[in-house]
């Protein structure tokens, strides 16, 4: 399989990239930093034999048809596209500066939506088999912190759906994962015992990959966090300002 991974240089990206490379797979990894990148493609080249190539691509600045247009003089066809990349900013709980509000914005809903957007030609002539999208359980319900980021994953997850009806009658899977607190450089020590580790979710993800398409957990438990979150009066959810 040929695959791209957008936001490869760390975390969650990097340890898909890793299992993808593992399993042999020929890689594109984007990110914004050319050093990271070249580290963790040399990485993976030496210790699993197989062929990673990186690009270098800021999603604050969305350009997503030049995008999909190196990735694929890179690759020729690709067969898998995961849109990992994200961004949380500490003063998430407002006012926010425009430009981080914006960056916000930008890294975790204008370029994914863009991205998948440029993609559709290959989802509907069938040579890209599989999208996954990164959403988050900040998206469960809205609080008073990571507003704008919620918000912008809530959005992502609203165009995901949205495709899916679009491309239901389409051979390929959408695929979009609400994940829990993870052990990366993005939240470092705020999930404490919950935060699960990037490699377990990575495994998680492409195990499932080729199954059933739409919204689901990872870890599965956050599912019923979001139940009791959901069915939890106004009243007393007002309390939580975790
Ligand atoms: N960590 C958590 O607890 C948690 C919880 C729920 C959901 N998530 C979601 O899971 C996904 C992965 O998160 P993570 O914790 O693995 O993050 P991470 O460790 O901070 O890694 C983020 C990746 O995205 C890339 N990225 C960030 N901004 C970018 C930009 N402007 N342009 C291009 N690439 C950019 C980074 O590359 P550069 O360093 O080169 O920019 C890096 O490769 C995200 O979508 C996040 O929202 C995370």
């Amino acid at each position: 399989m040929k695959a791209a991974v957008v936001g490869a240089s760390a975390g969650l990206g990097r340890a898909l990239a890793e299992r993808l490379a593992e399993a042999g797979h020929e890689l594109v990894l984007v990110a914004r930093d050319s050093r990271d990148l070249e580290a963790v493609a040399c990485d993976l080249r030496i210790r699993f034999a197989t062929s990673v190539r990186w690009l270098e691509a800021d999603l604050a600045v969305p350009d997503a048809a030049g995008l999909r247009a190196r990735i694929k003089d890179k690759l020729g066809r690709v067969d898998a596209l995961f849109l990992v990349a994200g961004l949380g900013d500490d003063t998430d709980h407002g006012p926010m500066e425009e430009a981080a509000l914006e960056r916000v914005i930008a890294v975790n809903y204008t370029s994914p939506v863009a991205i998948a957007n440029a993609f559709l030609p290959d989802l509907m002539d069938g040579s890209l088999s599989h999208l996954v999208g990164i959403g988050s359980v900040a998206a469960m319900r809205a609080r008073s912190r990571n507003m704008v980021y919620g918000s912008a994953k809530r959005g992502l997850e609203f165009y995901f759906e949205a495709l899916r009806h679009r491309l239901s009658a389409y051979p390929c899977r959408i695929q979009l994962y609400r994940v829990g607190f993870m052990d990366t450089s993005m939240l470092p020590g705020r999930g404490g015992p919950l935060a699960a580790s990037p490699d377990s979710i990575a495994r998680a993800i492409l195990a499932r990959l080729g199954g059933p398409g739409g919204v689901a957990y990872l870890p599965r438990w956050w599912r019923l966090v979001a139940i009791l979150l959901g069915v939890t009066p106004w009243r007393l959810f007002i309390r939580f300002k975790g």
